[in-house]
């Protein structure tokens, strides 16, 4: 499904963000991408869904290599990851329908994007989105009234509309507090599954990703430090994760 072969990251003179990564993550699985802040996990999630290409290195994407791709190929790879972010990267103007609606704008041709923006159009598919993340009565809200859980679960609702085969999250939860936390990640983790979607979501705490995830990565100074069954891990690899990055 993904595939980083090889690949580092350089971002000026200062030296390797990420380098000599290499891994694999097949169809239907659920990674937890972990470690510390500037680990490195953003940018490997760029590197996933082409919003950044590797300094060296390789990234293929369903069988296809992403830099090799020409634009217009490269976008329909692209159509098949959906990414949400810890700041949602939802547009406060507009309604929650027309933010779910968003979710399908790689597919729409040009007039159907227009016309979405003057008429609600697609009601029914997003009213039952919205429904099964929980929030369907919101529908016709400006987003700005919503919670930052309920944005989340609009966020959740768009990449649901696009339906892609592969899922990727940058800290989802990061800005809630921790019993919207559990829930956000409880139903993302069961609608990926529910619907075979690949998962890799990136998560600052360690709690909710071995309740909800089946394999670990583990970033620290931009290596990979371990990658293995998320049963597997012990404490003292979550020790050496979180222990001070300056000091190896
Ligand atoms: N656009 C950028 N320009 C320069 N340095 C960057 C850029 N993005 C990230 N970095 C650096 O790369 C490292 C990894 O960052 P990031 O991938 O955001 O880590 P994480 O998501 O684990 O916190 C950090 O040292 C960060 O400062
Ligand atoms: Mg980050």
């Amino acid at each position: 499904m993904l595939e980083i072969r090889g690949a580092g990251q350089r971002f000026n003179e200062a030296g390797w963000a990420l380098r000599d990564i290499s891994l694999g993550v097949a169809p239907g699985e659920r990674v937890a991408l972990i470690g510390p802040s500037g680990a490195g996990k953003s940018t490997l999630l760029s590197w996933l869904n082409g919003s950044r290409f590797p300094t060296v290195g390789e990234i293929v994407v369903l069988g296809q290599s992403l830099h090799r791709l020409n634009t217009s190929r490269r976008r329909k790879v692209q159509r098949q990851i959906g990414t949400i972010y810890q700041q949602f990267h939802l547009i406060n103007n507009l309604s929650v329908l027309h933010n779910v609606n968003a979710g399908r704008l790689g597919y729409w041709p040009l007039w159907k994007s227009i016309l979405s923006l003057l008429v609600p159009v697609n009601v029914p598919h997003c009213r039952q989105l919205l429904d099964q993340v929980g929030i369907g009565e919101q529908i016709y809200k400006p987003l700005t009234q919503l919670s930052g859980g309920q944005q989340q679960r609009v966020a959740i609702a768009r990449v649901l509309m696009q339906n892609p085969q592969i899922v990727l999250a940058d800290e989802p939860v990061s800005s809630l507090d921790p019993e919207r936390s559990r829930a956000i990640v409880d139903l993302l983790t069961q609608l990926c599954s529910d619907r075979g979607k690949t998962l890799v979501a990136s998560l600052h705490t360690v709690d909710l990703a071995q309740k909800y995830f089946d394999r670990a990565i583990a970033l620290k100074n931009g290596r990979l430090l371990f990658d293995k069954p998320m049963a597997a891990v012990t404490s003292q690899d979550l020790s050496q994760l979180y222990e001070s990055q300056d000091q190896d």
